[in-house]
Formats: structure tokens, sequence, C-alpha cells
């Protein structure tokens, strides 16, 4: 089978995770790694970011931003510096693609630091890390360290030895928000972790109010991939808007969950027969296309191709690929409340509608969870909920009220139910878990 056949897995950005020790600088090396590198300083800045922008790469974050597009924003050069932030501070539920990326590979992720820095003309890039992952923070440091050591990083790179490129690996607190690209660079800075109002995009004043790309882990990781086989060979795999291969996360009540890089416009039904099938005995209920900050789908839309123009059509948000599955034996009314517990918990307080609403969201979710909805509830949150979105200061409010307001749209009746009967009643914790 071709790479570009639907239902096939495209191994490219995890190709290496099974060979022997692939995180060390000798195994990368070994196969095929910083050949790209190379050649990127053999070519123009202008001609990297040209490249990067023809190839259609959009951001694996979750917005799909096209990735070269936003290289190109950098206003020109003003002899001041100009900063490469790589956003490694994964945290949605469900999204787990960056972490086993960095743990296996992670100088893949370098060598893409490298040549976007160089395209950009960036001399000091930084990798901005969920601070929890503390084994990653240390294999980050020590590839780093083996970068620098083998002369790929540091001072006199490039053919004419004039280019240099210091790397920082630095590790966050531990916030969801400071995922959130300007609340990262407060962070980075010192400040607290909340975000700033945009525009200024960071494209122009960024870190230290200088211009500053920030792109997602994978996005990055993916840039050797296309220097090294060039365009044709990315735009072969995937869908039209939206090119090339991705991880793709699936968890939740499947046999064998985990992560499948295939191209885009794969579709929910070929991943949950990569894992095996349902789990035994079992149906889909409902499933996240990106985490749970994009509106649930269920068996309905087990054909919408997995591209972010498809999934937006059909009601959704692509997002981070984070593809949870849940079955018949699941409460809906209770993984909701999961998922709003998180949002205030991690609600950085600045604005009301998110502040206020995902308290008052989470009250109304425990009455109906534990069966004790009063008259009106349902229809009370989904109002909060639609107050919620388009009307708080960042996507995090949003991302609060999407599974609520779906939830409610495909599950109405289980919602309703919370006004007599507990969700333990209708959907017993030990039917429910995977163990
Ligand atoms: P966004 O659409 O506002 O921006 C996307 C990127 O494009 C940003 O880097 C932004 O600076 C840039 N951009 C957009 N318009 C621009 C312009 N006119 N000029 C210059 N640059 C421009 O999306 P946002 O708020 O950055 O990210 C939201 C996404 O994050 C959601 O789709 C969600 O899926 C994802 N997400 C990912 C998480 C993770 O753990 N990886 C966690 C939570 C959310
Ligand atoms: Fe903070 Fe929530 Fe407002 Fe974002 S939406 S700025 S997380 S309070």
């Amino acid at each position: 089978m071709s790479l570009t056949t639907p239902g096939t897995l495209t191994p490219v950005l995890t190709d290496r995770w099974d060979k022997d020790a692939p995180y060390t600088l000798s195994s990368y090396r070994d196969n095929g790694g910083y050949q790209a590198w190379d050649k990127a300083l053999s070519m123009s800045p202008e001609d990297v970011v040209a490249q990067i922008k023809d190839s259609g790469l959009r951001g694996r974050g979750g917005a799909g931003f096209p990735t070269g597009l936003k290289w190109s924003f950098l206003p020109p050069p003003d002899g001041g510096p100009r900063y490469l932030v790589v956003n490694a501070d994964e945290s949605e539920p469900g999204t787990c693609k960056d972490i086993p990326l960095m743990m296996a590979d992670p100088h893949v992720l370098i060598e893409g630091v490298a040549i976007t820095s160089y395209a950009i003309g960036c001399t000091h890039a930084f990798i901005y890390l969920r601070g929890e992952v503390v084994h990653v923070y240390r294999r980050l440091l020590a590839a780093v360290r083996e970068a620098k050591e083998a002369g790929l990083l540091g001072e006199g790179l490039g053919p004419r030895g004039d280019y240099n490129l210091e790397v920082t690996v630095h590790a966050g607190a531990g916030a969801y928000i400071c995922g959130e690209e300007t609340a990262l660079l407060d962070s980075l800075e010192g400040l607290r972790g909340q975000p700033r109002l945009k525009p200024p995009f960071p494209a122009v004043a960024g870190l230290y109010a200088r211009p500053t790309v920030v792109n997602n882990v994978e996005s990055i990781a993916s840039v050797p991939g296309i220097i090294n086989h060039g365009n044709d060979w990315f735009k072969a795999m995937g869908t039209e808007k939206s090119a090339g291969h991705g991880i793709f996360s699936v968890s939740g009540h499947v046999k064998n969950p985990g992560q499948f890089e295939a191209p885009f416009g794969i579709t929910m039904r070929e991943l949950i027969e990569m894992c095996g099938g349902m789990r035994d005995g079992h149906r889909l209920k409902f499933w996240t296309p990106g985490g749970s900050s994009t509106p649930i789908f269920t068996e309905e839309h087990l054909d919408v191709p997995l591209d972010y123009e498809a999934v937006g059509a059909a009601g959704s948000m692509l997002g981070t690929r984070a593809l949870q599955v849940f079955d018949e034996t699941t409460s809906v009314v209770r993984v909701v409340r999961g998922w709003t517990e998180f949002y205030q918990h991690e609600s950085c307080g600045k604005c009301t509608p998110c502040r206020e609403g995902t308290f008052w969201m989470r009250q109304i979710m425990l009455r109906l969870e534990a069966g004790k909805g009063q008259p009106g509830d349902v229809e009370l949150l989904d109002e909060i909920a639609g107050n919620i979105l388009g009307r708080s200061f960042c996507a995090l409010g949003d991302a609060s009220a999407s599974p609520i307001q779906s939830g409610i749209k495909y599950f109405r009746e289980e919602f309703e139910a919370g006004l007599t009967t507990p969700a333990r009643e209708l959907f017993p914790y030990e039917k429910t878990a995977v163990f």
C-alpha cells in the first residue's frame, strides 16, 4: 500500500521510536538525523521559509495555522533579537503526542529548532516544557547537550561559520493556561501566566516584546522531514488543505489504545480498526476529535475525514487529534463534569465569563451527576455555556463550553435524567472503567 492510501500508517515522526535507544545522538544520526540541518544551512533562510510555506504544513498544536506563513509574518530584521519558542506545554485532557515524541526522539525536535531558528534569524530558541514531566525535561537537556558537544548547536555554525544558536529548555510550573501562547510568553518572562491581548501577535511583539515565532513540538519536528524529502513527498500525504502526516492519539474504550501516525484525512472508523476495535461486547457511544476542548462526536461521525476542513464542517475541531473513545457504559454527564472541573481549576481568572461561568457550570454539573438537578438546570447550563462561547478572552473559555453544549445536543435525555437519577445508578463505575 502507498503512504497516501487512507487507512495506512505513515511512520515518519514515529519511525525511530522502536529503534535501540532512539533518543541518543548516535542512533538519530545512524538513521539519517541532522542531514536536513546540513541541507538547510546550504540554503538561504528565505528559501527555507519559502519551502515550509509551500509545503502546506499547518500548526500541529491544534489551531492548524499555516506554519510557513506564521514565520513569514516576522517583520524585517532590525538588528535586535528574534526568538523561536517551542510550545511543549502539552496539557489538554486526552492529548498525549508531544511528550512521547520528545521522550523517544528529542533530536528530531532539536534539529527542527535549529532549522527554524536559522530560517527566521533567531540565535536563541526556547523550548517551554510542561513542568510535571521531569523525565522529558532531563531527556531534552541531555539531547541539547549532546548536540552542542557535537558542534550542531552553539557558535560558528554553517559553511561560513557565522551563525550562532543557543537553545534553552525551560520547565513551566504546570498550569494549563501556559499552553496558550501569550500566557506562555509571560510565564517565560517570569510573570504570572495570563493571556495577552492579541493583536499584536507574537510574530510582531512576543518574548520581551520582540518578534517571536511560537510553534508546537510536532510542527517543529515535522520540519526536518520536509527539508529532507521535499514538498511533493509531504503533499502526497493527507488532503489538499491539510497536507502531510500527523500523530493521532487514541485512548479510552478500545482494545489497543496508542499513537498512530497517519495521513490527515484518515477516519475514526479506520483508527478504531487499527486499535483492534472497541473492547469486547461494547459499542461506541461518543468520542472527541481533538481532546476535551472540542465538541464531541458520535457514531454518525465515524467516517468524517480527520482533517481541519471536514471536522470543522461536521461541527467540531480537529484540535490536537486527541481521540478519546467512550462506549455505552459511560455517563456523558460524568465525563463532561470531569472536563468542566478541569477548566474551572485551570481558568486563570482574568475574564469574567470564564472565571465565573466555569464555576457555575461545575456546580450545576455536580447536581445533575448526583441526580439532584433542579427544574430548568439543563437550560441554564446551556445558556451559561452559550454566554461563555465567543465572549472569553482566550480559547480556554470556549473550550469549557464546547463539550457541554455538544453533550446536551446529542444526549439531552441524560442531562434531564440528572433531575431525578444519579449517574452512578444509570452508569455504574465498575462497568465504565477499563482495568
Ligand atoms: P489561534 O487560531 O488564535 O492562533 C493560532 C496561531 O496562529 C497562533 O500562533 C497565532 O499567533 C497565529 N496567528 C493567528 N492569526 C494571526 C495573524 N493575523 N498574524 C500573526 N499570527 C497569527 O489559536 P490559539 O488560541 O493559539 O490556539 C487554540 C488551539 O490550541 C485550539 O485549536 C486547541 O486545539 C489548541 N490547544 C492545544 C492544547 C495542547 O495541549 N496542545 C491545549 C489547549 C488547546
Ligand atoms: Fe483566563 Fe479563562 Fe479568560 Fe482565558 S478565558 S483569559 S483562561 S479567565
